[in-house]
């Protein structure tokens, strides 16, 4: 069984040093052989300017990435955070996952920018991830947040072989709770949002975040489930070989049976 630790709290916007000292002080209890954070959880969310946000923005090296990357190797886990990332001038909405012996961190470019986010990042430019790891014998995906609107990413990721989808997030609306479940039970995958809470008001403008951050197994139902509000670490247990097996009746296989082919023909009738 693998040990998932899935981290929800309320990181403060602009405050990189009073962040990471939160999520320190979150997991040093913590035992996990993975570990997930929510979107920008260093940095806080609502930015209205590329100037407010550049000194925010991690690149490999980065006084953030330092952190975690020696958390991962103290710990031996790995370790999946959202963060902005600087790279090229331009700025990002990415997921830097740190894996213990491994020192460059893993970068996935949020794909599908929600909201006022087209104003301070670029649209991802970075194929959707998935990490094999040979020690834990698991295979993580790797989507954020509004990435779960678009069914292709979460199946693009389980056809890629992801038993595990990890989802950080900073998710301000609530369609999000009915459809992850769905997320789960359509790739035959454990699913695991990472969601953030509190406030952020920016020109008159107020965000809430809405917690609640969960754990899905293959069979969408929820093994870990934080409430609304509050930091918490849901400790889950997940095992993977569930998730190698696509069938769920001795005829259906929801992998073998789809029919590609037919997915981009329709017969438009009047
Ligand atoms: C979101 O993508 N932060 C909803």
């Amino acid at each position: 069984m693998i040990r998932l630790a899935t981290v929800q709290f309320t990181p403060r916007l602009g405050e990189r040093e009073a962040n990471l000292e939160a999520i320190r002080v979150l997991l040093d209890p913590v035992e996990a052989d993975v570990i997930v954070l929510p979107e920008l959880c260093t940095s806080g969310y609502f930015f209205v300017s590329r100037e407010e946000l550049a000194p925010l923005a991690e690149a490999p090296g980065g006084v953030a990435c330092a952190f975690f990357q020696r958390l991962a190797e103290a710990k031996r886990a790995i370790i999946i955070a959202g963060m902005a990332e600087a790279a090229g001038g331009s700025f990002y909405n990415s997921v830097f996952v740190f894996r213990p012996g491994v020192t460059e961190p893993l970068v996935y470019r949020k794909a599908h920018l929600f909201y006022k986010e087209r104003f301070v990042f670029e649209p991802g430019d970075t194929a959707f991830p998935v990490i094999r790891d040979e020690r834990l014998d698991l295979s993580i995906g790797i989507m954020l947040c509004y990435d779960w609107r678009f069914p292709e990413v979460s199946r693009a990721l389980a056809l890629g072989g992801a038993e595990l989808v990890a989802c950080p997030s900073n998710l301000v609306t609530d369609a999000w709770r009915k459809v992850m479940p769905a997320r789960a039970i359509e790739n035959k995958v454990y699913v695991a949002v990472a969601n953030r809470c509190g406030t952020e008001t920016r020109g008159g403008e107020t965000l809430l975040f809405k917690g609640c951050s969960a754990v899905y197994d293959p069979w969408g139902e929820a093994v870990a489930l934080a409430d609304a509000e509050g930091d918490a670490v849901l400790l889950a247990e997940i095992d993977p070989r569930p998730c190698r097996d696509k069938s769920f009746n001795e005829f259906n296989d929801i992998f073998a049976d789809r029919r590609p082919e037919l997915y981009g023909a329709i017969c438009r009738k009047r």
